[in-house]
């Protein structure tokens, strides 16, 4: 039983890095993956990189090289939903690809030939992850549902209205996520995600988002694997 825990930027992950003992690294696919243990379980732990690309590559190392049991992505996103501010925590619960568009052909947002446009978190590892953020930061507010991924970092009023107008359910939008639930879905790998809110994909998401990822995100990543684990 090995856990993967993916974070995109060095940021996200490097406080989760210094509660791994003994981990020795290995290079696949120009990525560094640290393998060790984590609370006696077995963990790599990885950069992706950002975008998802570089997000869909990472998961179909870890599961064919790696032969990880479980992937756990963690970061920080903007919030769309009302109610979802800086600092509140989203676990996802199904993601999708808010820029993928093969209409006609196909409805907007559907994975050509998948026949949906959604995917779906592994239902018990996303309550194992609630139950860990819930115990890890018991005063941030907690909300679970959709997630949106796109390979742009939204940043403007206009972009954060449309979104919200398009995909009125969507709680929050990163660049990764919905890469690596399609890949697990296909390898039929459990994955499970958590995203503390850095910004509201606004006008000042760029300030906000390096403020965040620079003080807190690193924190509370490091809380919610450590709850996860122990
Ligand atoms: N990750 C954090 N904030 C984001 C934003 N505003 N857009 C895309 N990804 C993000």
């Amino acid at each position: 039983m090995t856990t993967a825990i993916v974070s995109a930027m060095h940021e996200e992950l490097a406080a989760v890095l210094d509660l791994m003992p003994d981990e020795s690294r290995r290079l696949a696919a120009g990525r560094e993956f640290w393998v060790g243990h984590l609370h006696g379980r077995e963990v790599v732990a990885v950069l992706s990189r950002i975008g998802k690309v570089a997000a869909a590559t990472t998961a179909a190392v870890l599961i064919e090289r790696f032969q990880v049991s479980e992937i756990v992505f963690t970061g920080v996103a903007g919030g769309l939903g009302p109610g979802v501010s800086v600092g509140d925590v989203v676990v996802a619960e199904s993601f999708l690809q808010h820029d993928l568009d093969a209409s006609p052909i196909f409805p907007r947002y559907e994975v050509p030939l998948y026949g949906a446009s959604q995917f779906r978190t592994d239902a018990a590892l996303t309550a194992r992850l609630s139950a860990a953020v819930a115990r890890a930061l018991p005063q941030q507010r907690l909300h679970r549902g959709l997630v949106v991924s796109g390979d742009r970092f939204v940043s403007t009023d206009a972009e954060c209205r449309a979104l919200q107008a398009a995909l009125p359910q969507a709680l929050a939008v990163e660049m990764e996520g919905a890469a690596v639930a399609q890949v697990c879905h296909d390898f039929g790998v459990p994955f499970a995600a958590v995203r503390t809110i850095s910004d509201r994909a606004d006008d000042d998401a760029h300030v906000d988002f390096a403020r965040f990822v620079r003080d807190v995100a690193s924190r509370h990543s490091a809380a919610i694997v450590h709850a996860l684990l122990a």
